[in-house]
């Protein structure tokens, strides 16, 4: 097959040259030549297969355009599109109720956090329904193959192209097929051939397509990789995860436009030495953002956790001072969080300020109201705040929680462990409504808890917990101490 032809394009002015610069030759801009095939990878009916189209002596002339007119929304025609579960509803409630048939789902996360665990619990409750393809550019079928006995997961076989064993082991899942493969041209044969419902490239890093000097990983491949695995798969309606690794800094590797292509992009994250992972979404084309789903790693792997404020609450029984209860919102998903914080002299000429899962920059805001306006000494004290199991709360309604707790630990008084505090806090020293107040409130009843400190002037459903009303954060203060007590002091 004739090779397709590359060329190198700046990412900042457009301008393309045959040969790679570290300075656009055109916009002098550093480091902003990509490379990219001249022609799109198509697939035929006969199999998938690269076509240079360029490369072929005679040309068709190009249809001619046919004529489209624009619809209103009444003329076009009803899809209803028919989800299926995954087998797991923390999965599914992610995705936004189920399995779109067809969608691409992009699965980012640090090496090592579980992604191929996850997926291959998940190709293991799919495929007692449907014919499932799992490509393991990683590893080799019989790593995939031990993992998959430790979880108790029975492939149907290895789908190798060296060997004529394909397929033969038997198995408790018939249409669980691997693929150990990282040739991207391989890999759309194998979809095209098998047709699996859905398949999962375990990772897009890996795969390898030979028209492109790049290597494997580099922004190049991975937009080439997507993009023809993309094309496929919408044409042949197969559902398809594609795992990426993720960066230092945090995004998944490779260019931002990965994120474009696909439908939806889940996040699998955890702290490497606590045993909880958090699925989730920061995109989704057929449902709402910022879901979350909640797993825990065991040592047959992952099990889901139907109720997570339970493990982000800390013991009930040993409440120390500087500790608040807050119910954070991942979602529609409240979750019930510990938090404590720790005032305590500084021995610096500038005192030390540190967060585990809340926002940096919000701490130091919220230091700054209570000095100004409570007149808490905290630029001659080091402070550092945690929400328990390191539970990542972005959100401005924690902001009072924080408050409180930093307030606490400085009196050094207990707060009321049965007290739930809700609300943001503005830079004049108010407490501010949040969104969400009824689902918080309920989550923090199912749990127990029987006061809540809320922002004044919000409208709250009748529930059986009492509701503190406050207007400004010494309010609360005064309210979340008043109703814990004063620690005894040791002598
Ligand atoms: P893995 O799925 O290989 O991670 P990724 O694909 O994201 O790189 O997960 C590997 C980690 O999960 C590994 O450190 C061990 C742990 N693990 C368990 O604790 N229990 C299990 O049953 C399995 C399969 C893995
Ligand atoms: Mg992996």
């Amino acid at each position: 097959m004739a090779k397709s032809r590359s060329q190198y394009v700046c990412q900042e002015c457009g301008a393309s040259s045959p040969q790679y610069f570290g300075k656009c030759p055109a916009c002098h801009a550093w480091n902003t030549l990509v490379e990219q095939v001249v022609e799109p990878i198509t697939s035929t009916t006969d199999g998938a297969r690269l076509v240079n189209q360029r490369s072929s002596k005679k040309r068709r002339a190009p249809a001619p355009p046919q004529a489209v007119s624009a619809l209103t929304l009444a003329q076009i025609a009803d899809n209803p599109t028919q989800r299926f579960s995954s087998g797991y509803l923390e999965l599914d409630r992610v995705l936004g109720g189920g399995i779109v048939p067809g969608s691409l789902v992009l699965i980012g996360g640090d090496p090592g956090i579980g992604k191929s665990t996850l997926l291959l619990q998940i190709v293991n409750q799919l495929s007692q329904r449907q014919c499932v393809l799992y490509v393991c550019a990683e590893e080799s079928g019989q790593q995939v193959k031990l993992r998959a006995q430790r979880l108790g997961v029975q492939p149907a076989g290895v789908l190798n192209h060296d060997s004529s064993g394909a397929g033969e082991s038997a198995a408790e899942n018939p249409d669980l097929y691997l693929l150990p493969e990282t040739d991207l041209e391989t890999i759309l044969q194998e979809l095209d051939s098998l047709k699996p419902q859905v398949a999962v490239i375990d990772s897009i890093q890996a795969l390898y397509f030979s028209s492109l000097t790049s290597s494997p990983g580099s922004v190049a491949q991975v937009r080439e990789c997507t993009s023809a695995l993309m094309r496929l798969a919408k044409q042949e309606n197969i559902m398809l995860f594609i795992v990426g690794h993720v960066t230092k800094e945090g995004a998944i590797a490779g260019p931002k436009v990965l994120e474009h292509l696909v439908d939806t992009v889940l996040y699998f994250e955890g702290e490497r030495f606590a045993n909880h992972r958090l699925l989730r979404s920061v995109k989704n084309r057929f449902g709402a953002t910022h879901e979350l789903g909640v797993f825990e790693m065991m040592d047959r792997g992952l099990r889901e956790v139907p109720n997570p404020s339970e493990l982000f609450l800390g013991d009930r029984d040993e409440v120390a001072p500087g500790t608040a209860t807050i119910v954070a919102c991942e979602g529609t998903r409240p979750i019930v969080v510990e938090l404590q914080a720790l005032v305590s002299p500084t021995s610096y000429s500038s005192p030390r300020r540190s967060t585990t899962g809340l926002e940096y920059n919000r701490l130091l805001q919220i230091l700054a109201v209570l000095e100004k306006r409570l007149g808490i000494p905290l630029s001659k004290l080091d402070a550092y705040v945690a929400s328990s199991g390191g539970l990542n709360v972005a959100e401005p309604a924690a902001d009072l929680g924080v408050a409180i707790a930093v307030a606490a630990s400085f009196r050094d008084r207990l707060v009321d462990p049965l007290t739930v505090i809700i609300g943001e806090v503005g830079l004049g020293g108010q407490v501010r409504s949040v969104s969400q107040m009824e689902l918080r409130l309920k989550e923090a009843l199912k749990l127990g808890f029987k006061k809540a400190i809320v922002p004044k002037g919000q409208s709250f459903p009748d529930l059986d917990i009492e509701i503190i009303p406050v207007s400004r954060v010494a309010d609360a203060i005064v309210a979340a101490l008043k109703s814990g007590s004063q620690v005894e002091q040791k002598s």
